[in-house]
């Protein structure tokens, strides 16, 4: 085969729903060895296109070929049979399944009689294993592992398979830095054996650090395509966003810090502890303040904040609240001591996904709503517009369901929920996964305005430059506990990032 000929090719490829165009007129090449980055705003069209080459939507128009050879349209496992492997925005494991089952889902090595050969995929996953060192144990339910271990099944699914093109849907959405480093790695290696592969992120980071070509789409177009070597930051941003959010994008970074905010202590944490998991915990949130918990992924602090919600419980140590001990036990008994939480895993806790962008939105605030024994429709419209307003939401319909939004727009319905509600402690873990740099910028407002407005903020993230942004002060945590607090405007990023790696090997 030509070195140069196109592993895999879109020709004309178009997708509407009702009078939607998700995607229109997009001509798409991977060669053999090349990692293409796929970027755009959230909505833009993205996991349409992967979805379509991976057979998962039928195009309404257009045509795939796989190594010159047209290929069958939306026929999924057509594609995997003939190379093409996918790593989905969402996972779409099987939870109950163990980790062996996963990898070989739907196509099990057989012995005569068609009986599965458990021995030999075994045999097999563990030399996967071993060869991209990878950690995992092959008998625990998928369900059981924390997210970033999810993605590592799916990329072992997708190793497996011994793919020729590998899509990668925001493959890193999740991660922490060093497992970003080494999945980069391994997108290296895969380069080197010449497979060919699609990168969709949401970080320009990533974009230079390991993608050969990049193609930007908007509004369900392609608009334009470059190597990545031709091309530097600000021109991608405005391609992406247009020139008119461009600037509001880069603005973001401008702010003042407020450390300690009003002064008034708003939750007082002292000494929590759960067994095995975190320990010696103590801090102090306050009114007016943005309070970020960074750390490495396993480093427990979704596990802390969930306590602080009630959504688990700690058992050592005392939690205070406006200066008096609460005894949060419950989701419930967490709202009722005035605390927002946006979890991190938007699909199993966050938002309902078969009900609509205004009904998720009213979910917390139902309260409000209530005109007698009765919702008022109309009251909950008008406090959805104006929340589908603020964060942009796309498309802006209220009566859209969640399931149907893209992934990054599903992301603000979530923050906007809890938002609404003006909490006065409001705790938000990893919320801008996912999100687009133009929607990142609305959302870090709007935590601004709510710390004007007294709000007590803890946001948990992993990305350093986010952190670095929003914070008034930082929390460093490792192996479950806190290492160190510090006010934002007195401490770099390299002295985070050596405190985070600081206490393991
Ligand atoms: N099944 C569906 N029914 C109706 N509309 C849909 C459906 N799937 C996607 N859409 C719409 O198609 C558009 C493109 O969505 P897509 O998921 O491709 O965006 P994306 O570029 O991947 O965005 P993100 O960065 O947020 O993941 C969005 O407006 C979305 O709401
Ligand atoms: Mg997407």
């Amino acid at each position: 085969m030509n070195a140069d000929a196109p592993v895999l090719r879109g020709v004309g490829l178009g997708k509407t729903y009702g009078n939607l165009a998700a995607l229109a007129d997009a001509d798409f090449t991977v060669r053999p060895g090349e990692v293409r980055a796929l970027i755009g705003s959230n909505g833009a069209g993205k996991s349409t296109l992967i979805k379509i080459l991976t057979g998962a939507v039928l195009p309404t128009r257009g045509t795939v070929e796989i190594e010159g050879q047209a290929a069958p349209l939306g026929d999924p496992l057509g594609m995997i049979r003939r190379g093409v492997a996918c790593i989905y925005q969402h996972s779409n494991l099987a939870p109950a399944m163990s980790v062996l089952d996963n990898i070989y889902l739907g196509r099990q090595p057989t012995r005569a009689l068609g009986i599965v050969d458990t021995g030999r995929q075994r045999r097999e996953a563990l030399d996967l294993l071993a060869r991209h060192d990878i950690d995992i144990d092959l008998d625990r339910p998928v369900g059981s592992l924390p997210t970033v271990k999810q993605k590592e099944v799916e990329i072992l699914k997708a190793l497996a398979l011994d793919a020729r093109v590998i899509l990668m849907d925001e493959p890193t959405g999740w991660l922490a830095a060093a497992d970003v480093a080494r999945l980069h790695a391994t997108v290296r290696a895969l380069k080197a054996r010449g497979v060919g592969i699609v990168y969709i992120s949401h970080v320009l980071d990533e974009i230079f650090a390991v993608c050969d070509t990049v193609t930007i789409m908007r509004d369900g177009r392609i608009v334009a395509e470059s190597d990545v070597a031709a091309i530097d930051r600000p021109t991608v941003v405005r391609l992406m966003v247009g020139d008119k959010l461009a600037g509001e994008a880069s603005g973001a970074a401008l702010q003042q810090r407020h450390p300690r905010g009003t002064g008034v202590v708003r939750m007082s944490a002292r000494d929590l502890g759960k067994r095995g998991v975190f320990g010696g915990v103590s801090f102090d949130l306050h009114a007016g303040e943005i309070f970020c918990l960074t750390g490495l992924i396993g480093s427990k602090r979704t596990e802390l904040v969930r306590t602080l919600f009630g959504s688990d419980r700690f058992d050592t140590g005392t939690l205070e609240i406006d200066g008096r001990p609460a005894d949060i036990r419950s989701p419930q008994s967490g709202m009722a001591h005035g605390i927002g939480f946006v979890p991190e895993d938007r699909h199993r806790e966050g938002l309902m996904l078969d009900m609509n962008v205004t009904e998720n939105l009213a979910m917390a605030t139902l309260d409000r709503h209530r005109r007698g024994p009765l919702l008022s429709r109309g009251s909950m419209a008008r406090a959805g517009r104006q929340a589908i307003d603020e964060l942009s939401v796309r498309p802006p319909d209220g009566g859209k369901l969640v399931r149907l939004l893209s992934g990054g727009n599903q992301q603000k319905v979530l923050v906007g929920k809890w938002l609404g509600r003006n909490p006065r402690i409001l705790i938000l873990d990893e919320p801008t996964v996912g999100v687009d740099v133009g929607a990142k910028a609305e959302i870090y407002a709007i935590l601004r305005r709510a710390r004007g407005e007294g709000a007590a903020i803890l946001v948990v993230s992993s990305d350093l430059e986010e952190v670095m942004t929003v914070a008034d002060r930082i929390g460093v945590m490792v192996s479950g506990r806190l290492v160190a607090t510090h006010d934002a405007g007195a401490v770099t990023q390299e002295q985070i990032v050596r405190e985070i790696g600081g206490g393991t090997a």
